[in-house]
């Protein structure tokens, strides 16, 4: 699985954004170690903090099938800029999946690889 083609699933995953408030769509693609790839978009709700990010349906998603090892995780949005992830997703994912490596997307600038390590120095563990 190439950047690119995770990146590309993620922009497919972003067309299915529900955002009728704020109109910021956002994709995800999380690759499991067995090879699976689980997509997600950000789903909004009248009652804004019902509201679930893309990162965090794609990680669900996986978790709810089973799967618990991850790889790489593509995020993308309409902004055309690199779209990093929101705090609450960082903490979701440093559950799971502190040795994986985040994919970011800019038009102008290409692709970008941060390691979870680089983007969550220190997680909040129990
Ligand atoms: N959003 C995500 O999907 N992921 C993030 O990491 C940051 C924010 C969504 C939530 C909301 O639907 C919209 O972007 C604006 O905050």
């Amino acid at each position: 699985m190439t950047n690119e083609k995770l990146i590309q699933m993620a922009y497919e995953a972003m067309e299915n954004a529900y955002v009728p408030y704020s109109k910021f769509q956002v994709g995800a693609a999380l690759l499991t170690k067995s090879g699976k790839v689980f997509k997600g978009c950000n789903i909004e709700n009248a009652s804004f903090g019902a509201t679930n990010c893309a990162e965090r349906t794609a990680i669900f998603k996986a978790i709810s099938e089973g799967e618990k090892a991850f790889v790489k995780l593509a995020v993308v949005s309409n902004s055309k800029q690199f779209t990093y992830p929101c705090g609450i997703c960082r903490q979701v994912m440093s559950e799971f999946m502190m040795d994986a490596v985040l994919l970011f997307d800019d038009q102008d600038k290409g692709i970008i690889e941060i390691p979870m390590t680089e983007i969550l120095p220190f997680k909040f563990d129990l």
